[in-house]
């Protein structure tokens, strides 16, 4: 089955993505995570691509949908897979139909995770992040045992560049703007709102809730048990 995951920015799309394809053993595919490897190793893409992440708008779309085309192309997307922060525009979520007609692969369902504006920005400016093993961290809510440093491996946290308050304003207006047209575009397909105003583990729940029963519809077999972290 293949999974998208929904939301504006600081939503929790990655903090619940890393739940999910613990439990399903697929892999999570974060179009934010491979932009920000492609800037951090200077290829073509990411020189193209880190000037407008900084600014809090969006990469074009032809350049994003073929870095989604080859990745879902690599073999351990044969399970099926979770997509991260894609499609985020109108054209993108047409072109993900069209891929997916076209290799038989069935239709997403759709997590949408809605948290009120007001939230956001302080989630963001409060997030931080290991480099190495990508476990995402918030000051406030979520904070490490040990400040600045990685529960599981003890590298340094990082703080996003583009968590800075007003580069986050910025996102959270092209979200409005360009992304969240793109709900109407699934609304009539399985699409499902998460309210993602409460706990990570209660809004885990809540997803696995949903999931279980199509997962067994599906002859998915049943996952393996549930790890909140
Ligand atoms: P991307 O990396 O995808 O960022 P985003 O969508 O803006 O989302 P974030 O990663 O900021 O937040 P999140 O929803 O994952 O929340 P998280 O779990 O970290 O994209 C970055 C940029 O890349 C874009 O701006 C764009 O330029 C470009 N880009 C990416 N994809 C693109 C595409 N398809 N097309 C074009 N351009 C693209 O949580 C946030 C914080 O809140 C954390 O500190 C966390 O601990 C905390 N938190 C999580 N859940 C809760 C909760 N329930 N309660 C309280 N705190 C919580």
């Amino acid at each position: 089955m293949i999974f998208l995951l929904f939301g504006p920015p600081g939503s929790g799309k990655g903090t619940q993505s890393r739940m999910i394809t613990n439990w399903l053993e697929i892999p999570s595919i974060s179009t934010g995570d491979m932009l920000r490897a492609e800037t951090e190793a200077g290829s073509e893409l990411g020189q193209a691509a880190k000037s407008i992440m900084a600014g809090g708008g969006l990469v074009g779309d032809d350049l994003v949908n073929k870095m989604l085309a080859q990745r879902i192309s690599r073999p351990d997307c044969q399970r099926g897979f979770l997509l991260d922060g894609y499609p985020r525009t109108v054209q993108q979520a047409e072109f993900l139909d069209q891929l997916l007609a076209e290799r038989g692969l069935p239709k997403p369902v759709v997590l949408h995770l809605d948290v009120p504006v007001d939230a956001l920005v302080g989630r963001m400016t409060s997030r931080r992040q290991c480099p190495a093993c990508g476990r995402i961290y918030n000051l406030l809510h979520q904070p490490p045992k040990k400040p600045g440093v990685c529960d599981d491996d003890d590298a340094q946290l990082v703080t996003r560049k583009d968590d800075q308050e007003e580069v986050v304003k910025d996102r959270i207006r092209t979200y409005e703007k360009l992304t969240r047209p793109v709900l109407s575009h699934y609304q009539d397909r399985k699409y499902y709102q998460i309210r993602g105003d409460r706990s990570p583990a209660y809004i885990f729940e809540e997803i696995t809730g949903v999931l279980e029963p199509l997962l067994a519809q599906n002859g998915c077999g049943r996952p393996k048990v549930k790890r909140a972290n």
